[in-house]
Formats: structure tokens, C-alpha cells, sequence
């Protein structure tokens, strides 16, 4: 197949453009804006196989996706592209309504005139909002989003499943739980606390940090998606989870023993405005019909990851250039410490 897969510049989207290209005969287009997010970096190992083509392009500019899609004529899209982070979209959602909303819009526009063949919508646990214990969402559960960004998602799911009801395209979307692992931008609680710890400097756990969320490795969601790509009936929803539900603090706790450094670093401060308590799903769904399962435990899956920031200084010192240091202190800079 030929994939036109967008954000693959990102943490997830570069995940699965690179399995794509190694473990797999297909060919892939990947469609990215390369915002702050978005880096070639992590597209070194792949980017001269004959099997790839980046295009540098905004999922919002319709003439330029019709272009790309009358060109390359895809077997299949792959929709990553994104605004994903929740503090980014409490600080500025207008973007992130763009590029999720209107951006998937565009989309589904180009495959709808030319027909293309499968749509793989990629979507989050953070849709179906927060949880009482010990309920678990499943694809039917009620959409209960709570930030800019997961409305967004929210609306972008809406969207998609309306082609599919009312045009009859073959579209399908997946819900996952929360991702870590190797390239993830130093924004996402893993990879930000991974990076103060190794760094010395103070981690920031909002309010009393026993929220909890499940954790995916991100080679796991890939594989997800790749079954559902595969395998999955169009028109349907698929949730992709971790099975690992772990209070923030305690994941903070475990970085901190894997990177030897003291829990005295752990700073309590503000609360995120709006922060879903408890996220939770079930996959029972995409196991029983594809045989898919989360393969990576979380200790050793954190464990490598932090290997991988380690080994990776250089990447990290790059992302976390000045218009990084600009967001910290945007969302940082003002919260005051609990304790
Ligand atoms: P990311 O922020 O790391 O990457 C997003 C990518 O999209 C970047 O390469 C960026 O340049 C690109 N992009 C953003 N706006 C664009 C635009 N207008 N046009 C073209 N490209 C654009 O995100 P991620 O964490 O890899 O998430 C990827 C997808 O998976 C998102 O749709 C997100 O909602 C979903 N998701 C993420 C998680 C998670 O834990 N990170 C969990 C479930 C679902
Ligand atoms: O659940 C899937 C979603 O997971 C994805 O759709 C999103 O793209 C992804 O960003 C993620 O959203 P969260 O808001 O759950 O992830 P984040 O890493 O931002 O935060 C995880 C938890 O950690 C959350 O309860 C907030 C808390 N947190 C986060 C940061 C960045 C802190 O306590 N301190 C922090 O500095």
C-alpha cells in the first residue's frame, strides 16, 4: 500500500513512519508542518529509503492537500497531525481548533474526492473525559471532553464518523490512552520529568498529583494502529490502552528511582484548569478482533525510555531551545508551589 500518513514528524506519527518503512513493504507519504512539535530528527533512519517522501505542508491548506493526494493517489491516509498537548490548548486553543478540527476537515475533503480507499482517524481516551473508578470506557461510551484540546478530538471524531454515515467512506478511528517512549517532546509528563530529573531541576506535579492515566508504549499504539489499518471494519471506533493505570505521583516517583535522583525534587504546584481526574478504557474490542495486545511492561518501557534520553542529550538540548524556555515560563512561570 501506499500510506499517506500526516504529523509524522511527531513523537507517535515518526513511531509509526518508521515501522512502516522497516517492518513493513509499504510505501509512505508523510505530510507534516513541522511546528514546534514536528522534527526530521526523528526521521533520520528512514529518510533515504526509496520507500519515503516527506512533504513540508499545512493539513489546514486544501489546494496544497488535493494536490498532494491527486499526485501520490494513497491507498490509505493515516491522520496524526495535531495540536496534542492540553496545556498548549488551555494557554492558546486557537490553533488547536484549526489543526484538529478544520485541519481533519481538510482531510477527509481530499479523500472523499478521490475516493481513497481506508481513513485511520487517530483519536484519544481523552474524548470520553474523566472516569469514577472502576469504570472503564468503551467505544460507545459518551463523548465528555474537558479541555480545548479534547473537545477539539471530540469534534474531529464527530467529523470523521459523519463521513463515514453519510458518505459511506471507509473510515476508521482509534482512541488511545496515554503514549511514552523515545522522541517524545519534553512537554508530556514523561519526557518533562525525565529531562528536569537528569537535569537537577525541580518537577512539577499539579495539585495533589493522583490523577490517574493509563500508559501506552508508543511502539504498542503503532502496532495498534497498524491492526486497525489491517484489520479494523470501517465505520468503527477502536480504543488502543496500556492496561498500566498509575497515579501521576507515583509515575514521577519512578523516574526519579530510575534516574537516582531524590524525591525532594518533586515541587506540588497549581492545578491544570479543568484536569480530568481519572482516564481509563477498555480494549477488549481491537484484541478480539485483530489479536492485538500491549506487549511492553511499563517499568521496563520507562526504563528504556530513559535510557534513550540519556543517550540522547542532543535532541533534547535542541527542543528545548528558546521558544521552549518561552512555553515553560508561559505555563510554569505563574504557578505557585502547594507545599
Ligand atoms: P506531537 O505533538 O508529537 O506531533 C504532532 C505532529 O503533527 C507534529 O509533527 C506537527 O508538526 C504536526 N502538525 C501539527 N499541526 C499540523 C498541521 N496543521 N499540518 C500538518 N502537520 C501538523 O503529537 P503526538 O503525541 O505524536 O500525537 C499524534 C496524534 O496522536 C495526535 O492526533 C494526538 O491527538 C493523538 N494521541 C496522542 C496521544 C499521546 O499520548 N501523545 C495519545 C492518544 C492519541
Ligand atoms: O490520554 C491521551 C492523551 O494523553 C493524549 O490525547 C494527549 O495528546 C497527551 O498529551 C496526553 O494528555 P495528558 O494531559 O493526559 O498528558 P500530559 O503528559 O500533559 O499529562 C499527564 C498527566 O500529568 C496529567 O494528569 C497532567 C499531569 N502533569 C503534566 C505535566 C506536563 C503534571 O502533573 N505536571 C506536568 O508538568
Amino acid at each position: 500500500m501506499k500510506i499517506l500518513v500526516t504529523g509524522g514528524a511527531g513523537f507517535i506519527g515518526s513511531a509509526f513512519v518508521r515501522m512502516l518503512v522497516t517492518q513493513t513493504g509499504h510505501r509512505v507519504v508523510n505530510l507534516d508542518k513541522l511546528t514546534y512539535a514536528g522534527n526530521l530528527e526523528n526521521l533520520t533512519s528512514v529518510e533515504s529509503s526509496d520507500r519515503y517522501r516527506f512533504v513540508e505542508g499545512d493539513i489546514c491548506d486544501a489546494r496544497l492537500v488535493e494536490a498532494l493526494v491527486a499526485e501520490e493517489q494513497p491507498d490509505a491516509f493515516v491522520h496524526f497531525a495535531a495540536e496534542s498537548h492540553v496545556d498548549r490548548s488551555i494557554l492558546s486553543p486557537e490553533p488547536v481548533v484549526k489543526t484538529n478540527v478544520f485541519g481533519t476537515f481538510t482531510l477527509l475533503e481530499a479523500a472523499r474526492k478521490f475516493k481513497t480507499p481506508r481513513f485511520v482517524h487517530v483519536s484519544t481516551d481523552e474524548v470520553y473525559g474523566s472516569l469514577e473508578a472502576p469504570r472503564e470506557a468503551t467505544e460507545d461510551y459518551p463523548l465528555n471532553a474537558s479541555s480545548p484540546y479534547s473537545a477539539s478530538k471530540a469534534g474531529s471524531d464527530l467529523l470523521a464518523r459523519s463521513y463515514f454515515v453519510t458518505y459511506k467512506m471507509p473510515v476508521l478511528i482509534t482512541r488511545a490512552s496515554n503514549n511514552y517512549g523515545p522522541y517524545q517532546f519534553p512537554e508530556k509528563l514523561i519526557p518533562l520529568m525525565i529531562a528536569n530529573a537528569l537535569d537537577g531541576k525541580r518537577l512539577p506535579v499539579y495539585g495533589d498529583g493522583l490523577q490517574v492515566r493509563d500508559w501506552l508504549y508508543v511502539d504498542d499504539h503503532c502496532r495498534g494502529i497498524l491492526a486497525v489499518l489491517d484489520q479494523g471494519r470501517a465505520g468503527e471506533i477502536y480504543n488502543i490502552g496500556g492496561n498500566r493505570s498509575l497515579p501521576n505521583l507515583e509515575v514521577v516517583k519512578k523516574v526519579l528511582a530510575l534516574t537516582g535522583r531524590p524525591e525532594s525534587l518533586i515541587e506540588s504546584v497549581t492545578d491544570r484548569p479543568g484536569h480530568d481526574r481519572r482516564y481509563a478504557l477498555s480494549s477488549e474490542k481491537l484484541t478480539r478482533e485483530t489479536g492485538w495486545r500491549p506487549e511492553m511492561d511499563f517499568e521496563t518501557g520507562l526504563a528504556r525510555t530513559i535510557a534513550w534520553y540519556q543517550a540522547n542529550s542532543q535532541w533534547v538540548e535542541r527542543v528545548c531551545s528558546g521558544a521552549y524556555r518561552d512555553y515553560y515560563q508561559r505555563n510554569y512561570g505563574h504557578r505557585t508551589a502547594l507545599r
